[in-house]
């Protein structure tokens, strides 16, 4: 795992933009995997600055989103969906966007079709993650086992009492989601993992150096090829 350390939330934000753009503009029709969470807003941020300059072009750029809350309708405040079209969509112009749909009536379809819509583009070539205090990427949640495939989820009561800083009351946070599996997060090629802030510290130490377990699902990426960390200075304070 390569491990990149930064100063601050800007520098991190930057160069993770700069990496995503150093990918599309190497593979054009590139397909990017993308995460949400406060984590990475400040390197979409900067992806609209450096589309609004010219220097990058989506045009030709498939996306695809972790995860989404199920059940939430697009038109939700709190829903991904809207997050990405505040954050990056309604200012940036991709060729195509993806995110699960978390109105669907059959969940497992939807995260089949998920899964295929992914495969008929190849795999992703870059994909984005954030981490959970308990560990979790995307919204692969502590467990007893590695989940797979894009699947339904019952969120974690420690994961419901986290991002429910993001709505009014924690009763608001839907109790489920929709989320790549580990085996759709590993068909990215490349995978950059972005952790800010000193409540990320520790667990950043046992994704790295830890033992390889459901218990953290994070652990997992010790075994993919190509996975780039970059943290703040208080989330890298102990990886150094
Ligand atoms: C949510 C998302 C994750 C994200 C995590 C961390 O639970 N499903 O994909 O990584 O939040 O969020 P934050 O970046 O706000 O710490």
């Amino acid at each position: 795992m390569k491990i990149v350390i930064e100063n601050d939330y800007a520098s991190l934000s930057l160069r993770a933009a700069e990496i995503i753009k150093a990918q599309v503009n190497g593979k054009p029709e590139s397909v990017l995997g993308f995460a949400t969470g406060s984590t990475p807003i400040g390197t979409y941020c900067e992806l609209v600055k450096m589309y609004n300059a010219n220097d990058v072009d989506f045009s030709k750029v498939v996306t695809f989103n972790l995860d989404e809350y199920y059940k939430i309708k697009k038109t939700d405040k709190q829903s991904y969906y809207h997050y990405m079209q505040t954050h990056l969509y309604r200012h940036v112009k991709f060729k195509e966007t993806h995110i699960q749909d978390g109105e669907a009536a059959d969940h497992a379809a939807e995260c089949i079709a998920y899964e295929e819509e992914i495969a008929s583009h190849g795999g992703i070539d870059l994909q984005i993650l954030g981490i959970g205090v308990e560990g979790h990427i995307g919204f692969n949640e502590s467990g007893d086992e590695f989940i797979a495939a894009t699947h339904h989820v019952k969120l974690d009561e420690s994961t419901i009492k986290e991002n429910s800083r993001f709505f009014e009351n924690e009763n608001d946070v839907p109790k489920y989601a929709l989320t790549m599996g580990i085996k759709t997060i590993f068909s990215a090629k490349k995978i950059l993992l972005l952790a800010n802030g000193a409540n990320k510290a520790e667990i950043l130490q046992k994704t790295v150096h830890g033992a390889i377990t459901p218990k953290n699902p994070s652990s997992i990426l010790q075994l993919h090829p190509d996975v780039t960390i970059i943290t703040d200075r208080e989330a890298g304070k102990l990886l150094v």
